[in-house]
């Protein structure tokens, strides 16, 4: 299986889905930035995320299929010196540019007025493949929200629970926090879901591209690299072990920053990793 394919809904996937619906395999992404705020250790959440965003509009995934979670304060934010403009490198293009603004910062802060008009956030069925993307700040066994946190063993039965409602083909979950792989220790590898952390259990993950006119850092490394193998390679020929093992050679060396000594980071695999070889 191909990357591009599994983002599109590809026909390859759609083969195992389940006889008895006759729907069209879709493809659903949600892009989720955990954190707010024009600040150090903010300002790259929301980026990571913008940047993922336009990398997999411009792929074709429509935009009803695409889930943006984000606080959405950073573009209009009074200390961002060009407004309306988020950048993901230094002197980088725009990747704020077309984001539709939605209420999912409700979601996020599990506004009850969305949750009693029984929103659905992603409206998927068995034939469908999900891609996820999740950036926040981490912490061993958990990732924070300004209100709130998620356990690992919440987003384990969240994705069970999924499965078990016949939401999804394929899922693929990629996770970028400090100490991301503790989140995934009891993902079971038989739900047909795959994950990738951007750093082992016990390690930080790092922002880099620091911006000296703006002080804060623009990206994150994982979201960095994955988005730098988005763009520059054939994603119709790249599978997502390739991908994997393209960022995890990428992130094990220092980045050059200047502001600080930057250690590297390990990605990990979890779940069915047949996915990621393309069965
Ligand atoms: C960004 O642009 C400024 C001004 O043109 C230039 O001095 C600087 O070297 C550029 N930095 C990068 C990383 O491209
Ligand atoms: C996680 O990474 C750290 C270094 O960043 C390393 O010391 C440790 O052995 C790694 N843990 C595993 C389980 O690979």
């Amino acid at each position: 299986m191909k990357i591009l394919l599994l983002l599109l809904g590809s026909l390859c996937l759609s083969v195992n889905g389940l006889p008895f619906s006759d729907e069209p395999s879709k493809t659903w992404v949600v892009l989720c930035a955990g954190w707010k705020g024009y600040h150090l250790g903010g300002y790259s959440i929301q980026a990571n995320v913008y940047h993922a965003y336009q990398v997999i509009h411009a792929q074709g995934i429509p935009d009803e299929n695409i889930i943006v979670m984000h606080y959405d304060d950073l573009a209009y934010n009074e200390l961002n010196p060009t407004p309306g403009i988020v950048v993901h490198k230094v002197n980088g293009t725009d990747v704020y540019k077309g984001m539709k603004s939605r209420n999912f910062l409700g979601v996020l802060k599990g506004d009850p007025e969305l949750v009693k008009k029984g929103k659905r956030l992603v409206n998927s069925g068995p034939n469908d493949n999900v891609f996820v993307y999740f950036v926040d700040h981490g912490s061993p066994n958990v990732v924070s929200f300004p209100v709130g946190y998620i356990y690992g063993e919440d987003l384990v039965f969240a994705l069970k629970d999924m499965q078990q409602n016949n939401r999804f083909s394929k899922l693929v979950f990629y996770l970028e926090a400090c100490e991301s792989g503790s989140m995934f220790r009891i993902l079971p590898n038989d739900l047909n879901i795959y994950a990738v952390s951007s750093s082992n259990a016990t390690e930080l993950s790092w922002e880099c591209n620091w911006d000296e006119s703006r002080k804060v850092y623009l990206g994150g490394y994982f979201a960095n690299s994955w988005l730098d193998d988005c763009e520059h390679r054939d994603l119709q020929q790249e599978s997502l072990q390739e991908q994997f093992d393209h960022m995890k050679k990428q992130l094990d060396i220092p980045g050059s920053d200047p502001k600080r000594e930057p250690y590297p980071q390990h990605p990990v695999q979890y779940g069915d990793l047949s996915i990621s070889k393309g069965s």
